[in-house]
């Protein structure tokens, strides 16, 4: 095969069946769970003011390395970025509808980080979410990871991990961020370089560091739960007993750093021991009680999560239960006359609902028996040249081959619909 011209960009992927497949029933299956705990659906731009991502925060990698960034042709032009999530536009959009609260929405698409492309990780990648604005309620906390559970409980993972932590109101954050600062700066001639230049912008991402040299100090780090304000120690307990109440398993993780600097009191990660521990997040969230007022809004609490579809769909693939993606086709129509017969029987049986697929190109019926096979149809509905002088089409099950039944072409669509019934 001669190589192509042109390529998927670096860290994109074309994504045929059956993975699509598959992938869309994941975002269905998300969007189902999700709407039974009352979130709507929201859909919002992949691009937005690249001021809006900029709220994210100055010193995470998303916004300061990983944005895919451009000018519009307006005059002056406008500054605009691919949304590399979508918490940040979900806020961006309250501050603009000014909705009723609590405003519980879902949502799901692509995102785009210009990151390092390896397995599970992609520069466009699938995310679907929830965020509930307005309201600070421990309780909204445990219905959203809950919902992510479901989500993974759904689809039938066994190994995912709850990994929980507060990172504490600002009063909270502000007492531990010079507590931490103290004690790294006490021990930076053992850090990594990174981690050095991390600690001159934001002492907390100095914890997010995988770098094995920095793990010794790291792990011997002050740890936020023991800074926390009355108030957030309160609001964090309430959380776990409410979880505890569920008899949901959780791992408390003090030293969890979340990739984006908006969060505020609960954070939690969905790991999995099934992928390799670089990309063992498949979703995570917390609270972002001042997101909105950064861009505009009202002073309004937040909490969401989003989770990684392509990733979870990996965890999958190892854990072994990806559910067999069945061929959605269920009739196969063979024509061999090449006249309009197809046309019409196609368009019958797709209009009663059946799912039918066809042949082009008058090929010979041995091809067309082919595709029909290929498609893995249960049925196939034959018109040949006997079958159009007689005013029949042929009718075939697929699969056990017992024989062919001769049908006035009028009834097609009847006798399709009964014979699908009563075969398995
Ligand atoms: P995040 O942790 O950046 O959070 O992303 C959530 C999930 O998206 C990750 O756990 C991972 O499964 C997936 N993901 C992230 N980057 C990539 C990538 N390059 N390739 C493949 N998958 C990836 C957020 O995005 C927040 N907006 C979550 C949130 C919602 N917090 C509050 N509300």
């Amino acid at each position: 095969m001669s190589k192509s011209l042109f390529r998927s960009p670096r860290g994109t992927r074309d994504i045929l069946a059956p993975e699509s497949t598959r992938r869309h029933q994941l975002v269905n299956r998300f969007g189902e769970i999700a709407e039974r705990s009352g979130f709507g659906l929201l859909e919002s731009p992949i691009f937005e003011d690249v001021s809006v991502f900029q709220r994210i925060g100055a010193s995470t990698d998303i916004v300061t390395k990983e944005l895919f960034e451009f000018n519009d042709k307006g005059n002056p032009p406008q500054r605009l970025a691919l949304r590399p999530e979508l918490t940040a536009g979900v806020c961006r959009a309250f501050a603009q509808h000014r909705p009723t609260v609590p405003w519980k929405v879902w949502y799901h698409g692509p995102q785009f980080r210009y990151e390092r492309p390896q397995s599970g990780r992609y520069r466009q990648f699938m995310q679907v979410g929830a965020e509930t604005l307005g309201s600070d309620d421990p309780h909204a906390d445990v219905e959203m990871i809950g919902l992510g559970l479901s989500f993974y409980e759904a689809v039938g993972l066994r190994r995912v991990r709850l990994l929980l932590n507060s990172l504490g109101d600002v009063e909270s954050r502000s007492a531990y961020r010079y507590a931490l600062t103290r004690y790294l700066q006490q021990r930076s001639t053992e850090l990594t370089e990174q981690s050095l230049a991390t600690l001159g912008v934001n002492p907390l991402r100095v914890l997010d560091s995988k770098r094995p040299a920095d793990q010794p100090v790291i792990s011997e780090a002050p740890v936020m739960t023991d800074f926390l304000t009355e108030e957030s120690a309160a609001h964090f307990q309430e959380v776990q007993d409410c979880l505890d109440g569920l008899d949901v398993s959780y791992e408390l993780a003090p030293r969890l750093v979340r990739g984006l600097d908006y969060y505020t009191r609960t954070t939690f990660e969905f790991v999995t021991d099934s992928l390799a521990a670089a990309q063992n997040a498949v979703g995570g969230g917390g609270r972002y009680d001042g997101l909105v007022e950064s861009l505009g809004g009202p002073s309004t609490p937040g909490i969401g999560l989003a989770l990684g579809v392509d990733r979870t769909l990996l965890a999958c693939e190892a854990e072994g239960v990806l559910a067999e993606v069945s061929s959605a086709v269920r009739v196969f129509v063979v024509d061999t006359v090449g006249g309009s017969q197809a046309v019409g029987l196609c368009d019958r049986l797709r209009r009663a609902g059946i799912s039918t697929d066809r042949a082009f190109d008058r090929r010979s019926m041995k091809a067309q028996m082919k595709l029909a096979d290929r498609s893995e149809a249960r049925i196939a509905v034959i018109v040949g040249p006997d079958e159009q002088s007689e005013g029949v089409v042929s009718v075939r099950d697929l699969r056990s081959h017992a024989g062919q039944q001769k049908i006035p072409e009028a009834d097609t669509v009847k006798t399709v619909k009964r014979l699908l019934s009563t075969l398995s």
